[in-house]
């Protein structure tokens, strides 16, 4: 079972038992407490970095195929600066492999909704950037 059905599951059993609990102790702590359960596990879900590695093979080119010409490095840097500082900080690539961050860069993409193209940019500069 993937992480996100494991999540989907757990989020299930907590709305299913909140509301059982909601029923027998009208009482308002208690919805409080159900919201904020759902909220925190809601939140684990949308802040997964990582995809399936399925999805990682599908989406980011293998070291082997990536790019490393400069044009192709120099547009994914103008991209880790714009569409990939929406939601955080430009991050640091070399702290990790290119293989290590693939399945981060599968996840992250999909969040910043690039086509083709631009995967292919961002993966040459993130491949630039990682450890070697
Ligand atoms: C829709 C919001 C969003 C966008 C757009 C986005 N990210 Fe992220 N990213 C996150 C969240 C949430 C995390 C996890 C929390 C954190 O590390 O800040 C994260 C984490 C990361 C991490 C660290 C993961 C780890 O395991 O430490 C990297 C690297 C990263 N993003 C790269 C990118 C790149 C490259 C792009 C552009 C293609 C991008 N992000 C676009 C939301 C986003």
């Amino acid at each position: 079972m993937s992480g996100l059905k494991i999540l989907a599951l757990i989020w299930f059993v907590i709305v299913l038992s909140s509301k059982k609990y909601i029923l027998y102790h009208k009482s308002l702590i208690m919805k409080k407490v159900a919201a904020l359960f759902i909220a925190v596990a809601t939140f684990v879900v949308a802040c997964t970095p990582k995809a399936s590695p399925s999805a990682t093979e599908a989406l980011i080119p293998a070291e082997s195929r990536v790019k490393t010409d400069k044009t192709t490095i120099d547009a994914g840097q103008v991209i880790s600066s714009t569409s990939c500082t929406k939601c955080h900080r430009e991050k640091d690539y070399s702290r990790a492999t290119y293989d290590e961050l693939r399945p981060v860069l599968a996840s992250m993409v999909k969040k910043a909704k690039l086509d083709e193209k631009e995967i292919q940019q961002i993966s040459a500069y993130v491949h630039s950037k990682a450890k070697k």
